[in-house]
């Protein structure tokens, strides 16, 4: 996202109080299409605030979904189900800075008997895509790309299930393949290298579907009609995760988080952030439409070190900017390894984290799948750049809390494709 906005975050003493975050981003995606495949109506509470879920709706517009926000404070939106079949768009999909839109989405144009394009903004534009066009296009469908880059134009049809063995763990990637296997002929049977976060299927089930699980393998079979759900989206954990860090750097904060997504293939920061000394409880746990809901008592304490690699990598992936932006803080360092996926996110996350931690005067040292911080380091204040990348703004205003002196922030506008309310709650919490 292009712009001239800035923040300037000064240094806290302390981290106190409570939020509720907006609804999950990866949830509100896949709900908002799903509600559009659906048979009748779906109304979805608390759906993400962000500009890339915003992205979804406009595209789903343009696929002749009838939608509507309602007015009021809990950011809900009516979808009017389209069944399984919609309308050729008259003009490209535009799906803004979001990849997830255009992945997931993807496996549902794939299975129309028309032709779409999808493009993106600048940063989506350098986005790999690959790994979504080489499964769909053995499914059946036409499509043309910048080599393997958006725009994408996809030639829907008459899909068929396949039975494909993922290259690399990205539950975008499964999530398209489930969407389009529901359109396809017969079974489509996902295996993929590792368990990537399962909201897909999570919701899938959630709008009627039936799925079989073994392993890390999945299957869905084509044809099954979907209906409408009234549901309310879970607190957004990626966007909590900066809360959390932010209590983790002072010992005492206390901090009650409410209403917040707890599914375990997501919820893995938690687990780090305990093992590395913060103390967190859990008040109260729900499951609502298949996603475990709780509400968390957070306390601060010494931050010990960790080492994040392999599996625990791929499900901490949109974690690890923050994690990586307190890691000078922790008594002992955090490595980061197998996580060459960073370099392909909104900004080579790897590259916008080392440039942002030196400006601010810390030793990082860059690894081509990775990095390595140790800790017991001391920060200043500087002025750092966003990169355009949502999650690197709000890491480095995490970073600038313990730092001497003020940060400044360029283009922090960014924030909004994830959580345009992010800067006004985390002041909230901050104590000077
Ligand atoms: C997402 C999966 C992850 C994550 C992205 C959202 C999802 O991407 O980084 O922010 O909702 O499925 P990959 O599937 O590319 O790992």
């Amino acid at each position: 996202m292009q712009s001239e906005s800035q923040v300037i975050v000064r240094p806290a003493l302390d981290v106190r109080g409570s939020v509720s975050l907006p609804g999950d981003k990866s949830i509100s995606h896949r709900y908002a299409m799903l509600a559009a495949i659906a048979d009748g109506p779906s109304r979805l509470e608390n759906y993400s605030t962000g500009a890339d879920c915003a992205s979804t709706l406009g595209c789903l517009r343009s696929l002749g979904v009838k939608w509507e926000r309602r007015d009021g404070a809990n950011n809900i939106i009516e979808v009017q189900g389209s069944g399984s079949t919609l309308t050729a768009p008259n003009r490209s999909l535009d799906c803004g800075n979001s990849g997830s839109t255009i992945r997931m989405l993807s496996g549902i144009v794939a299975g129309q008997k028309f032709t779409s394009e999808m493009a993106g903004d600048e940063s989506l534009s350098r986005r790999p895509m690959e790994r979504v066009i080489t499964p769909l296009t053995v499914m059946g469908a036409e499509i043309k790309s910048q080599n393997g880059r958006p725009p994408l134009r996809i030639s829907g049809c008459n899909l068929h299930g396949i039975s494909y063995k993922m290259p690399l763990a990205s539950a975008q990637v499964k999530t398209c393949l489930l969407f389009a296997g529901l359109l396809a002929d017969g079974e489509t049977r996902i295996a993929e290298p590792l368990r990537t976060r399962d909201h897909g299927e999570v919701a899938l089930r959630a709008f009627g579907a039936q799925l079989e699980r073994k392993g890390n393998e999945v299957c869905i079979r084509g044809g099954q009609r979907l209906r409408g759900i009234q549901a309310r989206v879970p607190g957004d954990l990626s966007s909590a995760a900066f809360f959390l860090c932010a209590a983790a750097l002072f010992p005492g904060s206390q901090l009650t988080i409410g209403n917040l997504l707890m599914n375990p293939t997501r919820a893995h920061l938690l687990d780090i952030l305990m093992q590395m000394g913060l103390r967190i409880s859990v008040t109260q746990l729900d499951e609502v439409h298949g996603e475990l809901v709780g509400t968390l008592q957070v306390e601060g304490e010494r931050l010990k070190g960790t080492a994040i690699t392999g599996a625990d990598t791929a499900a901490l992936i949109d974690e690890l900017p923050v994690l990586a932006a307190i890691a000078p803080y922790t008594e002992q360092g955090i490595e980061v390894r197998d996580a060459k996926e960073l370099r392909v996110k909104e900004s080579d996350r790897i590259a916008s984290i080392v440039i942002n931690l030196r400006a601010m005067g810390a030793e990082v040292e860059e690894r081509e799948d990775g990095l390595r911080i140790p800790g017991g380091q001391t920060l200043r204040g500087a002025e750092l750049n966003s990169f355009g990348d949502h999650r690197v703004a709000m890491a480095f205003s995490i970073a600038a809390l313990r730092a001497q002196g003020e940060t400044l922030i360029r283009d922090s506008q960014c924030a909004a494709i994830s959580y345009p309310e992010f800067f006004s709650a985390l002041e909230g919490l901050v104590e000077r």
